[in-house]
């Protein structure tokens, strides 16, 4: 963990602790491969074990800290190039190769997440106390599967993942950075906008307009989870079913780059479905990445700065509210670490 995870502002920039993290795609890390990957503070190794299932370990060596992506994929163990100190999936130091029998063997001394895959990605929990369970992984119910069905597009942005859950909170960029879109080139171009609490965050809406634009956001955080839901009504021609869902999730890489998940979803069964992913692969997708270019070019060029010069209005009060809300459980977070440290230094 880098010490800036110490800090409130270390923890804002970089993403709060004890939640669940989307770290990349399952298809980034195959089989036989070890994955090396920074998110959210953490440098982090990515492997699967023989029978498919993925770790997520601190990428440092318990030896020496030279890095264990550097070394060799041995099926169910992982072995240091440095000095061939093997590990196991847990952690667990399996062999000294070159000292048998000496006292680091047997012992748990690799940092590893808990590890989920789930809808095509792999998460990991960054837990605040690193020996504490983890909260159970709970997706959106578009992600959930069922009657949804989806298709995960991932990006990698450079600039803070802070600017993206402000664009994503932000309906009303639609009916302007994205009014020649095939999905947001109708509606109001002016709005009203409330906010309305539910039991997992709040849902940020126009009051006086719906399923015509980009007319809500919904900041959902499912007891570690944190995402936004968000609709796009779908024009005739994204042929049968209901609108467009997409489910976002930001991971900060560093302070100045991110990892953005937006499973791109639709409430169909049958042959609906059939038909609405033959259109995506053939038709929709390319649309739907041009809009996301607008998105991307758009928060990519932001100073980095932004937040200390602006002048808000009422289509803000959903970032004014979470920037808050991310804030303050940041600073939680900070000082509850530093009444734990000394307690810890007098432990030793
Ligand atoms: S640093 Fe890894 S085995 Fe020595
Ligand atoms: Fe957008």
């Amino acid at each position: 963990m880098t010490n800036s995870l110490h800090t409130e502002d270390g923890l804002l920039t970089l993403g709060v602790r004890d939640r669940w993290y989307a770290l990349c795609p399952s298809r980034q890390v195959r089989p036989g491969e070890l994955t090396r990957i920074d998110r959210a503070g953490e440098e982090l190794l990515l492997w699967r074990d023989s029978s498919g299932v993925v770790h997520v370990q601190e990428d440092r060596c318990p030896h020496r800290a030279a890095r264990l992506s550097l070394g060799v994929h041995m099926g169910d163990r992982i072995a240091c190039n440095y000095h061939g100190v093997q590990l196991d999936g847990d952690g667990v130091v399996a062999s000294v190769p070159g000292s048998p029998g000496c006292a680091l063997e047997g012992r748990k001394a690799l940092r590893t997440f808990p590890a989920r895959e789930h809808a095509g990605a792999i998460f990991a929990w960054f837990g605040a106390d690193e020996d504490a369970e983890p909260a159970p992984l709970r997706v959106p119910e578009p992600i959930s599967g069922g009657d949804w069905d989806d298709f995960l597009c991932y990006v990698e942005w450079d600039c803070s993942y802070l600017l993206s859950v402000d664009n994503l909170m932000d309906p009303m960029h639609g009916a302007f950075l994205h009014r020649n879109s095939h999905t947001m080139f109708s509606g109001k171009r002016e709005a009203v906008f409330q906010i309305r609490d539910t039991d997992t965050g709040f849902v940020f809406e126009k009051t006086d307009q719906r399923g015509v634009n980009f007319d809500w956001s919904e900041w959902v955080d499912t007891g570690g989870l944190q995402s936004v839901t968000l609709d796009i009504p779908y024009p005739a021609t994204a042929g049968p079913g209901g609108p467009f869902t997409i489910v976002a999730c930001v991971t900060a890489i560093n302070e100045h780059q991110h990892a953005g998940f937006f499973w791109r979803c639709r409430k169909v069964r049958g042959w609906e479905r059939d038909s609405w992913r033959f259109l995506y692969k053939n038709r929709l997708e390319a649309r739907h990445w041009q809009v996301l270019e607008q998105d991307r070019a758009m928060a990519e060029a932001m100073p980095a700065d932004a937040w200390a010069r602006e002048n808000l209005y009422q289509h803000d009060i959903a970032l004014v509210r979470l920037r808050r809300m991310l804030r303050a459980e940041a600073k939680r977070q900070a000082a509850s670490r530093a009444e734990r440290r000394p307690a810890r230094a007098a432990a030793r």
